[in-house]
């Protein structure tokens, strides 16, 4: 039996957004291939729900991070292409192979474990080489990818799909180090002129032609959140992206607080007149960063439209204290819907209120929540 909670917040993920945001990233650079990074249970919003949407609107290739992300996804998807951004997992290589998954090699030691697989299995395997080019991160360093192009015979065995690079700062579109990474990687595929090459995610993609090579990266566009930084200007506008995920926490009781009176934990929000406060279902418990406490804002629908108010004192675990004396009484009764991230709540904007960044908000998405998927196809 489904016991729907008349408390519990909802979870609405708009994955008709989802499809618009992959087909307008991939009408930016139309001689590329959109693929999709759907790492993180696609940033928090469902990997197989997102994988089925966009592979149904033509998606057909899938990054995940971890070996067992992409052993679920497997189970989703079972003829996407899927690539495991951490490479094959010491000693989980045969597990892999089985899945028919498709690893990004990034050290020397992962390409001689998948070439030595390939012999033993007695058939060629798929992977993907990832290059460091200034992120000192992941990939291999410039000098044992060039190793590697002097000596094929260290992919024996190996089908290679591409060579890819990550951007450190493509959110940043003047940053200099966008220039001599997409210069590092242009000068790198000469090195293996037969290959694909891939360089831009979400916010590379709107660097222009020069990062986007055969294959695209995007993750963060997808879900909706704007994938360049403030610093960007103007061009942020243009980066905005459909909304694709709207949480609401329903208020579970209204009460008057006089002036003096504190709200919360700790006793640190000081109320400084009459004020009405309404407690919401929501807390950090369901991964509603406590970091918002005092800071963050929530929308409620009142009768005179949307009222944007504050969150009063600090976020507890399962629990959120707003301030809504600018709604008339009444318009907040019990089971009252409120937008705590979308729903004219901007997540990038919550997340700067919170110190963070969108990524940190929607990865911490919480599993208490009723998931609400929307699609009309
Ligand atoms: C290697 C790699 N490519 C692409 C992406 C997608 O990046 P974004 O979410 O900024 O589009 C990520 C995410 O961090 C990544 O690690």
């Amino acid at each position: 039996m489904t016991f729907i909670s008349g408390d519990q917040a909802i979870l609405h993920i708009d994955l008709d957004a989802l499809v618009a945001n992959w087909r307008r990233l991939g009408g930016m650079a139309p001689q590329a291939e959109c693929a999709a990074v759907v790492k993180a249970d696609a940033y928090g919003v469902g990997a197989a729900e997102v994988g089925k949407a966009l592979q149904k609107a033509g998606c057909r290739r899938f990054f995940v991070a971890h070996s067992e992300e992409a052993l679920a996804l497997r189970q989703a998807l079972p003829d996407a292409t899927i690539h495991i951004l951490h490479g094959p997992t010491m000693g989980g290589e045969a597990e892999l192979a089985a899945a028919n998954l498709t690893p990004v090699l990034s050290t020397p030691g992962q390409i001689a474990a998948w070439s030595q697989l390939a012999k033993k299995l007695g058939r060629r395997l798929p992977a993907a080489l990832h290059v460091d080019t200034g992120m000192n991160r992941l990939g291999l360093s410039e000098a044992e990818a060039y190793a590697v192009a002097t000596d094929p015979s260290r992919l024996d065995g190996i089908d290679l799909a591409f060579v890819m690079s990550h951007l450190a700062c493509s959110d940043e579109p003047d940053h200099p180090l966008n220039r001599q990474q997409a210069d590092s990687f242009a000068a790198l595929r000469q090195r293996f002129p037969n290959l694909k090459g891939s360089l831009a995610n979400s916010a590379g993609i709107f660097l222009g032609p020069d990062f986007h090579h055969d294959i695209l990266r995007p993750g963060i566009a997808l879900y909706g959140a704007n994938p360049l930084d403030p610093s960007a200007g103007p061009r942020r506008e243009a980066s905005r992206m459909a909304e694709v995920v709207h949480l609401q926490g329903k208020i579970l009781q209204v009460r008057s607080v006089d002036r003096g009176m504190t709200v919360g934990y700790g006793a640190g929000y000081i109320v400084e007149k009459p004020t009405q406060i309404a407690t919401v279902a929501v807390g950090y418990a369901d991964g509603f960063s406590r970091a918002l406490s005092g800071r963050g804002n929530a929308i409620i629908k009142g009768r005179q439209g949307h009222v944007r108010v504050p969150i009063a004192g600090r976020v507890s675990m399962d629990l959120i204290t707003l301030d809504v004396s600018a709604l008339d009484v009444g318009d907040c009764p019990p089971g009252t819907p409120v937008s705590l991230l979308g729903g004219g709540i901007d997540i990038d904007e919550q997340a700067a209120l919170a110190g963070t960044i969108g990524y940190e908000l929607l990865t911490q998405l919480g599993r208490r929540y009723r998931r609400i998927y929307k699609s009309a196809a």
